[in-house]
C-alpha cells in the first residue's frame, strides 16, 4: 500500500468518468490537505486531514507544498517516426507556406522518406527517448499515430512499434492508424487506388489489432471530404473509432464531417467556421486543441473559449511531430493553451486529463484520481494548480506514477522520498 498524503492541493477531477462539457471543465474538485491510498495499482480512498493514519505498514511519501493531478494524457501525437526536419525552420522564417513546402515532396513526404528506410530497432529507441521525454513532464499515456510509411509495410511497423512500446514502456501507448497522412508520390496519379489500399489496411488493422482509431488528414491539396468520409465511413464499417484532422488551415468542412460521422474526436480545428463549431458541440465530438501547431505554424489558436461557451468538450494534446510540433512538452501546450484561448488552470487540466482520456475511449479507467481507477498520477513541485500555469517554461513534475508504481522521478528530487526506481 502506498498513501500520498498532506497534499497541499490535490486536484482530483473527480466525480464522473465522463468527458465535461461546457462549464463543467471548470467545475474541478481540488483538496486542500489531500491524501490518496493507492492499493494493486489502482487508488481505493481518497480523502483529507490525517484520516490516513488508520492505515498501518504502508509507504508514505509527504505531498507537503506539492499538486498531484491524475496522470496527463497526451492523446494526439505523431511519435513513431525517423529522423528530423531542422532544414525546414529556415523556410518557416522566409514565410514558406506549411503546405508549399509539403507540395515540393518537402514537409510530411521527407519524414515518409526516412521512416521507410527506417529499422525497426530505430524507430523504437527514437520513439521510446520521446517518450521517457513526455513521461518527465508528466504524460502517463500517449496516442501515437502511423502516417509516416504511406505503404502497408512501413504504415504496419510504425504500428507495431508503438504496440511494442505500450508493452515494454511504463507510459500507456495507443496506437492509431493514419495511412491517409499524404498521399505517397508513387500514387500521385492514382488517388482512387490509394483509397483501397487504405481499406485494404483498415481490415488488416482491425483483424490483426494493430490499432485502435483511424484518423485521416482532410486538408486542401491532402484529402477531400469526399475522401475522408470514403475512408472513415469504411473504418466504422469494420469497427474502429474515427478520428480527423480538419479544418488545420483552411476550412474544408471537416468539423462539419467530424459531427456527420460521429467521430469520437476532431483535432486541430483552427480554421473551422463558427456555425461548424457549434453544430459540433452539439454532436459531442470532443474537440482537440493543438496550441504547440499553431504557436510553431505562427497559426491561430482554436477557438476553444467559443467552443466551452458553446458547451463543448474541449481536449489538449502537443501534436508531438517532426514537423508542425516538435515538441514533447505537454505542460508548455498546457501554457499556451491557457494564455492564447483564456482557459482557466481548471479548465485546461480537465482538457489533459478526463477529456483526454474520452478523446481515447478510457475515461473509464483513468483520467482522474477517483477509487477504483488506475492509479496514474503526477506529483508537481508547485503549491497549486495555477503556480504550474504562471511559471511557465519549466518542468515542474516532481514524479510520476502509472498502475501505482514510481515511473519517473525528478534528479533533484531523488531521495526526497527515499525513492528509487
Ligand atoms: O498534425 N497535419 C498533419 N499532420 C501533422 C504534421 C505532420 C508533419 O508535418 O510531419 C499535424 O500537424
Ligand atoms: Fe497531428
Amino acid at each position: 500500500m502506498l498513501i500520498i498524503h498532506n497534499i497541499s492541493s490535490l486536484v482530483t477531477v473527480r466525480a464522473s468518468s465522463l468527458p465535461r462539457f461546457g462549464q463543467e471543465m471548470d467545475n474541478v474538485e481540488i483538496i486542500e490537505d489531500g491524501y490518496i491510498v493507492i492499493e494493486n495499482g489502482k487508488f481505493i480512498e481518497i480523502g483529507s486531514g490525517d484520516d490516513y493514519l488508520k492505515y498501518k505498514d504502508a509507504k508514505l511519501v509527504s505531498g507537503k507544498g506539492k499538486t498531484v493531478t491524475p496522470g496527463l494524457i497526451d492523446c494526439h501525437t505523431h511519435l513513431v517516426h525517423a529522423g528530423s526536419r531542422e532544414n525546414e525552420f529556415k523556410l518557416k522564417l522566409e514565410g514558406v507556406d506549411y503546405l508549399e513546402i509539403l507540395k515540393q515532396g518537402g514537409g510530411i513526404l521527407s519524414t515518409v522518406e526516412k521512416t521507410r528506410l527506417a529499422s525497426f530497432e530505430e524507430l523504437y529507441n527514437k520513439a521510446k527517448k520521446s517518450l521517457d521525454i513526455m513521461l518527465s513532464y508528466g504524460t502517463t499515456t500517449v496516442e501515437a499515430k502511423s502516417g509516416y510509411g504511406l505503404d502497408v509495410e512501413t504504415e504496419v511497423k510504425q504500428m507495431e512499434v508503438a504496440n511494442r512500446l505500450n508493452i515494454d514502456h511504463p507510459v500507456n501507448v495507443i496506437s492509431t492508424f493514419m495511412g491517409a497522412h499524404a498521399l505517397p508520390n508513387e500514387y500521385k496519379d492514382r488517388r482512387e487506388e490509394y483509397i483501397q489500399l487504405m481499406k485494404e489496411l483498415i481490415t488488416k488493422v482491425k483483424y490483426e489489432d494493430l490499432a485502435k482509431f483511424v484518423d485521416v488528414f482532410c486538408e486542401e491539396g491532402v484529402f477531400s471530404i469526399a475522401e475522408s468520409r470514403e475512408i472513415l465511413e469504411y473504418a466504422k464499417t469494420v469497427g474502429l473509432d474515427i478520428k480527423i484532422h480538419a479544418d488545420e488551415i483552411h476550412d474544408l468542412g471537416g468539423a462539419k464531417l467530424a459531427s456527420e460521422l460521429g467521430c469520437i474526436s476532431a483535432e486541430h480545428l483552427l480554421a473551422s467556421n463558427k456555425e461548424n463549431l457549434i453544430e459540433l458541440a452539439k454532436s459531442k465530438v470532443i474537440a482537440v486543441m493543438l496550441p504547440l501547431t499553431s504557436f510553431n505554424l505562427n497559426k491561430d489558436f482554436f477557438k476553444a473559449r467559443f467552443f466551452i461557451e458553446n458547451n463543448g468538450a474541449l481536449a489538449i494534446a502537443t501534436d508531438y511531430n517532426p514537423g508542425s510540433s516538435p515538441s514533447e512538452n505537454i505542460q508548455l501546450a498546457m501554457q499556451v493553451a491557457s494564455i492564447k484561448a483564456k482557459l482557466t488552470p481548471k479548465e485546461v487540466i480537465t482538457a489533459v486529463t478526463i477529456n483526454a482520456a474520452s478523446a481515447l475511449g478510457i475515461n473509464e479507467e483513468v483520467g482522474s484520481i477517483e477509487e477504483g481507477k488506475v492509479a496514474n498520477f503526477v506529483i508537481f513541485d508547485s503549491p497549486n494548480l495555477e503556480y504550474i500555469f504562471y511559471h511557465f517554461g519549466i518542468n515542474h513534475v516532481e514524479s510520476a506514477y502509472i498502475n501505482g508504481k514510481l515511473a519517473y522521478i525528478n534528479k533533484t528530487s531523488e531521495g526526497v522520498h527515499n525513492e528509487t526506481l
